[in-house]
């Protein structure tokens, strides 16, 4: 902006005259000019929205940890409205002591805070024959990373003594989904929680209030919301979401199926599809995410001739296992055409895919576990676009 720029010269109102007092926002809400920034359904994919998902709008973020009011939300049967008070988790099956827990009683359990990012295994899954949905909250926003509070999952299995016959654990949530899915016990020992608190509060309606199941680095569908009941037993239940759902049909007719991790993926932010370049020429910040359900990322590179030359980008922001982690570039952009991309790897070596390599492997038949390297076609008036190179 120029020196005699007006809004520098002149007062303005805001300048002039008090505003809103203290108690005008007892709950704080996001400033009315950021009105824009919201979830978004794609209402084609799905046929009420009941049964629907949601996107986090990435493009409108920046750091790792995801405002609670823009997690993306995955219901198959809606919001369960629960009160705490009337609110019970039953562990049973093969233990020592089959127990009901009341809120009040898992809060006297140790507590931990962690940062986590939870991913739905059917994250760009609609990309897997090509490029599709034009913008990363569509294509990526299956994503959000929170600080959980809550108590190891560990603490309750041994309040209630499990067996040796015990092997896996079955997580049932109280909405009217009824949503259930098998967990092997080492995992459910080593690292998941019931959480009651993201970001430092309560945790939102939205995302399983008052208890949810955090299964660390694994499939969004095993994060059970709402959860009211754990059963050990000695094998897989073999329910619905394991079998005809979040199994992955391969390019010979057979399934893989518990395939639970998160493979290591990125995706840039800005510039993106919904976030174009506007400034012209010059100086530009290229910002994304990266992650990986097996731990840190250890490196990103970003590609502008879509994957031919590749440069490492910054890491900035805490670097925390199985969490969200924020890369940015920053370059002079002479104004020509620009096939950006994103390569994460993680710390135990693991390599984004190209989406051919991935289909190489894989086929063109599945759904879940799309990580394949996203590429955006900037134009030369800054426009940007999905697209798929070869
Ligand atoms: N838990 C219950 N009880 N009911 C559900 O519909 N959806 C699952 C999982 N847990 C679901 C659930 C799916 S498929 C995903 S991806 C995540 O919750 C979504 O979590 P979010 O709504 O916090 O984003
Ligand atoms: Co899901």
């Amino acid at each position: 902006a120029g020196a005699s720029e007006s809004l520098i010269t002149e007062i303005q109102d805001w300048n002039r005259y008090p505003g809103d007092g203290v108690d005008a926002r007892p709950y704080g809400k996001p400033s009315e000019f950021e009105a824009h920034v919201v979830r978004k359904n794609v209402p084609w994919l799905t046929s009420d929205a009941i049964s629907s998902v949601n996107f986090t709008p990435l493009h409108e973020l920046d750091g790792i940890i995801t405002p609670s009011g823009l997690c993306f939300e995955r219901h198959h049967a809606g919001i369960a409205e629960i009160e705490p008070a009337n609110h019970r988790l039953m562990i049973h099956g093969l233990v020592e002591r089959p127990l009901v827990f009341t809120m009040a009683d898992l809060k006297r359990f140790p507590r931990e805070n962690k940062v986590y990012f939870l991913e739905c295994a059917a994250n760009t899954g609609m990309e897997w024959r090509g490029a599709q949905l034009n913008g990363c909250q569509f294509t990526h926003g299956m994503i959000h990373c929170l600080m959980y509070t809550g108590v190891r999952l560990k603490h309750l299995l041994d309040e209630a003594g499990v067996k040796t016959e015990g092997k896996w654990l079955l997580a049932e949530g109280a909405d009217a989904s009824g949503m259930t899915r098998s967990i092997p016990l080492d995992k459910a020992l080593d690292d998941c929680m019931v959480a009651f608190g993201m970001n430092g509060e309560a945790l939102r309606p939205e995302q399983g209030y008052p208890i949810r199941l955090v299964v660390p680095g694994w499939e969004g569908n095993m994060w059970v919301k709402w959860l009211r009941r754990l059963e050990i037993g000695d094998q897989p239940w073999q329910h619905r979401e394991e079998t005809s759902k979040y199994t992955d049909l391969m390019a010979n007719g057979k399934a893989r199926r518990f395939t639970f991790e998160m493979d290591v993926k990125s995706v840039i932010t800005n510039p993106s599809p919904q976030a174009p370049i506007l400034h012209g020429r010059g100086p530009l910040v290229l910002s994304g995410l990266a992650w990986s359900g097996k731990g840190r990322i250890s490196r990103v590179d970003v590609s502008m001739d879509g994957g031919r030359n590749w440069t490492t980008a910054r890491l900035d922001g805490p670097s925390l296992p199985k969490a969200l982690h924020r890369f940015y570039h920053e370059f002079d952009w002479d104004g020509s055409d620009l096939f950006l991309q994103s390569r994460a790897i993680d710390e135990h070596g693991f390599v984004q895919p190209t989406k051919d390599q991935l289909r190489s492997v894989r086929g063109a038949n599945s759904i879940y576990h799309n990580n394949g390297i996203q590429t955006w076609h900037v134009n030369s008036d800054g426009v940007i676009e999905n697209v798929e190179v070869s």
